[in-house]
């Protein structure tokens, strides 16, 4: 697994430290408010586990599956419903909670679709953003950290369904994705 990684791009210190910040940031704007996490599956969800251990308020999480991207390393620019929300959110104060945004056509479709159950608040926080490839105008609230155009992996992103599980963020060769027929 290790092998197909070209470089660390975020560390495991740089990851912790950054999530911890993010958490602090997001208790203070929410401070007396009950929120509900709403975590994008399957990406988010190691992010989520060490965001909401540093969100030290009443919240619930929920997780919503959603498919943009199959085994390619591009946007098919088409989102559809794997697994819906248990809990009902009108009139709740939602934090949406994404690994990565990207061309921005996953978050801008699932905001349509959230918005239109008429929440209290709606607001996205992602660890990842790739502003260069942007093709949809989508805000986040809470940002992580901003990289360049590059497929990374590790700490819950995967190639392939691969690589979920490593603690860091890495750059991931580009033979491993151009030998790969799927
Ligand atoms: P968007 O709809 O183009 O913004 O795509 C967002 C989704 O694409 C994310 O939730 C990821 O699952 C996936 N994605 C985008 N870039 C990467 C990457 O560099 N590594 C792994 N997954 C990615
Ligand atoms: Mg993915």
């Amino acid at each position: 697994m290790e092998e197909d990684i070209e470089r660390v791009l975020i560390s495991e210190d740089q990851l912790k430290q950054k999530v911890q910040e993010m958490g602090k940031a997001i208790s203070e704007d929410y401070a007396g408010k009950s929120l509900i996490l709403v975590g994008i599956l399957k990406g988010s969800f190691v992010f989520m586990s060490d965001l909401c251990r540093s969100i030290p308020l009443p919240c619930t999480v929920d997780f919503m599956a959603v498919s943009s991207y199959a085994n390619s390393t591009t946007s098919s620019g088409r989102v559809q419903i794997l697994k819906d929300l248990s809990e009902n959110i009108t009139g709740r104060d939602i934090l949406v909670v994404e690994d990565i945004l990207d061309s921005g056509n996953t978050l801008y479709s699932l905001n349509q679709l959230l918005l239109a159950r008429k929440p209290a608040s709606l607001r996205l926080c992602t660890l990842l953003d790739k502003p260069d490839r942007r093709t949809r105008e989508v805000h986040a609230d809470y940002s992580g950290f901003s990289i360049p155009d590059v497929f990374v992996v590790g700490y819950g992103l995967d190639y392939g369904e691969q690589y979920r599980n490593l603690p860091y963020i890495g750059i991931l060769k580009p033979e491993v994705y151009s030998s790969d027929n799927t």
